[in-house]
């Protein structure tokens, strides 16, 4: 993908032929700092720091690590190379486990790998497959941008959650992929981000991206959102997903459920924005969706400080799940799905 086509001048992802370049989220916006590394094993470790993160580029990150992992491998024979590789598609696809995007990439790497006998054909097939998983998740974004724009009007006031920019997709990003699209087609746009606790998603990335892009971006704590809304400033909510079931249920980031019931307590539009490797039409309901609870000390500490008493207890649930019942449309690279979601996600996958 061109990234100057796409006129962003940071990287989250690169590949270096043989190794891997990640730019490390956990120190932004104070530090713009990379780390390269052709070890799968801190590719995992990355994911599971949120050093790289957001559905779409865990998926890219996780396709890297397995080639990294696959290139690495020494085996007698085939078989004995894919029962390594297999330890190692395990280990990248659970570093983090709601995220679809990123067991989907896995799957795809994986049968890439059984279509052949030849080891070393095996081992460049790998890597031609992350490439092209990176490439086409990143035009993925693009699409959706494009189609998600239709539904902003100029002078739009838009609130979104967490952080759904280049950073979290390797491409323009979802939610604000389309708010960045809209924008540059010349529509003024407005957004009120939420900082995301625990870990400001939206306070250390969003505001950052939406600065970089020119965009007028004004922060607030996750819990003035019912408030903003109330008083009439929001003009529509559009959040990205981390896994979408059949029924339309779908997991993102902790606290998007209670902006959804909020949106539809003040009649406000609340959109899902997500490429078809988001969607998981093997689960029924949101209900099967794994949910990842991350460790206490992110609510209890803030980059080491800690903001509690030393012996509380806190629960850190990483995501929630949005019923189909808030959701006004889903928009994909395929287009916007509205009402009833079934029947557009027939051709989604
Ligand atoms: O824990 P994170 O930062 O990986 O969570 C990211 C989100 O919840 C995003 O909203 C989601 O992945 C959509 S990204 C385009």
């Amino acid at each position: 993908m061109n990234r100057n086509k796409l006129d962003i001048n940071y990287q989250p992802i690169a590949w270096l032929g043989n190794r891997v370049k990640i730019l490390d989220q956990t120190r932004l916006p104070s530090q713009e700092a990379y780390l390269e590394t052709s070890d799968y094993r801190e590719v995992i470790t990355a994911i599971k720091e949120l050093k790289v993160r957001g559905a779409p580029a865990i998926g890219v990150a996780g396709a890297y690590a397995l080639a990294l992992g696959a290139l690495k491998i020494e085996a007698k024979n085939t078989s004995a190379y894919l029962t390594k590789l297999r330890s190692i598609a395990k280990a990248v696809a659970s570093a983090r486990p709601t995220a679809r995007n990123l067991s989907w990439a896995v799957e795809r790497m994986e049968k890439v790998a059984r279509k052949d006998k030849a080891i070393e054909r095996i081992k460049s097939a790998l890597v031609s497959k992350a490439v092209k998983i990176h490439t086409e998740e990143a035009e993925a974004t693009v699409r959706l941008s494009r189609f998600g724009a239709v539904l902003i009007k100029n002078g739009s006031v838009i609130l979104t959650h967490c952080n759904t920019g280049p950073l979290a997709t390797t491409g323009y990003g979802t939610a604000l992929g389309i708010i960045i699209y809209a924008h540059k087609q010349g529509k003024k746009v407005q957004v009120y981000a939420d900082e995301t606790r625990p870990l400001l998603q939206g306070a250390r990335l969003t505001a950052w991206e939406l600065k970089k892009a020119n965009i007028p971006v004004t922060l607030l704590t996750d819990s003035m959102a019912g408030y903003m809304m109330k008083q009439g400033k929001i003009d529509c909510v559009i959040v990205g997903a981390d896994r979408i079931a059949v029924n339309g249920d779908t997991a993102n980031k902790i606290g998007t459920y209670s902006l959804a019931v909020l949106a539809k307590e003040n009649k406000i539009p609340f959109y899902v924005a997500a490429p078809a490797s988001t969607f998981d039409l093997s689960l029924k309901s949101g209900a099967e969706i794994p949910i990842e609870e991350r460790n206490m000390k992110e609510v209890t500490h803030f980059r080491g400080i800690a903001v509690a008493p030393g012996d509380v207890s806190a629960v850190n649930p990483a995501f929630d799940i949005t019923p189909a019942r808030y959701i006004t449309a889903f928009i994909t690279e395929k287009g916007i799905i509205k009402r009833p979601f079934a029947k557009g996600f027939e051709n989604i996958e």
